[in-house]
């Protein structure tokens, strides 16, 4: 089996770029690497997340969208990531479970009983062995999405950067505890340091991680 890696965090924390740095460095290394995303990374899945993320939606009842993200989960995990761990690959993704848990119970507060069923339902079993969390305040992540938002081509994928700051606090604070409540699985950076800093902070915990887990399966 490989070994699964997300990353978590508010908008515009600097997830997308730590995880590509980290792909770079770990490939070099000679490790063989699958970088993805939630939601999406694969073509079902990527349809979803049109609808999802849409501007357009502002009026998607929270379950409706509670149940996007597991059937967009449900196809990625069985099409991407578990043949790639079962091949032996390190999966790099960008959110997973402990989005819906910061997004849709912290932050819409949908019961966490709910959140946890449909996620085990799409997962099948599939846990992250590492969660790197970038924490950031809410105004410096918002700021960085809204203008990658900007400059970028294609439909804006912006519904949740519309929401109120009030449901970005409810997200943030509902990541700082997930990390608080799994020490073991969660590393915790600042992501406002500079994006070397961040990239070999988080190099050094993820080769540690992976020592760990060749010494355990030995
Ligand atoms: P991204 O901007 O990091 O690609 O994430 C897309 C948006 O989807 C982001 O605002 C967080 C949100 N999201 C949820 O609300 N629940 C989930 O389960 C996932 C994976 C993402």
């Amino acid at each position: 089996m490989g070994y699964f890696i997300t990353f978590e965090g508010i908008e515009g924390c600097g997830k997308t770029t730590q995880i590509r740095l980290l792909g770079e460095h770990l490939s070099l290394l000679g490790h063989r690497v699958v970088l993805t995303r939630e939601p999406g990374g694969c073509q079902i899945s990527d349809k979803i997340r049109t609808i999802l993320l849409d501007a357009d939606n502002l009026g998607m009842n929270p379950l409706a969208e509670l149940f996007l993200y597991a059937a967009a989960r449900a196809q990625h995990v069985s099409e991407i990531i578990r043949p790639a761990l079962e091949s032996g690959c390190i999966v790099l993704c960008d959110r997973f479970t402990d989005a819906t848990i910061a997004y849709q119970s912290s932050g819409r507060g949908i019961d966490r009983a709910t959140i946890d069923l449909l996620n085990a339902l799409a997962c099948q079993s599939i846990e992250p062995n590492l969660t790197v969390l970038i924490d950031c305040e809410i105004n410096v992540g918002l700021n960085r999405a809204k203008q990658r938002i900007d400059s970028a081509t294609g439909p804006r994928e912006e519904r949740f950067e519309l929401e109120a700051l009030e449901f970005h606090q409810r997200v943030r604070n509902g990541y700082l505890d997930l990390a608080r409540q799994n020490p073991e699985r969660y590393f915790r950076t600042d992501g406002s340091g500079t994006i070397e800093q961040i990239s070999a902070t988080i190099a050094e915990r993820v080769l540690k991680g992976l020592k760990d887990s060749s010494r355990a399966i030995r």
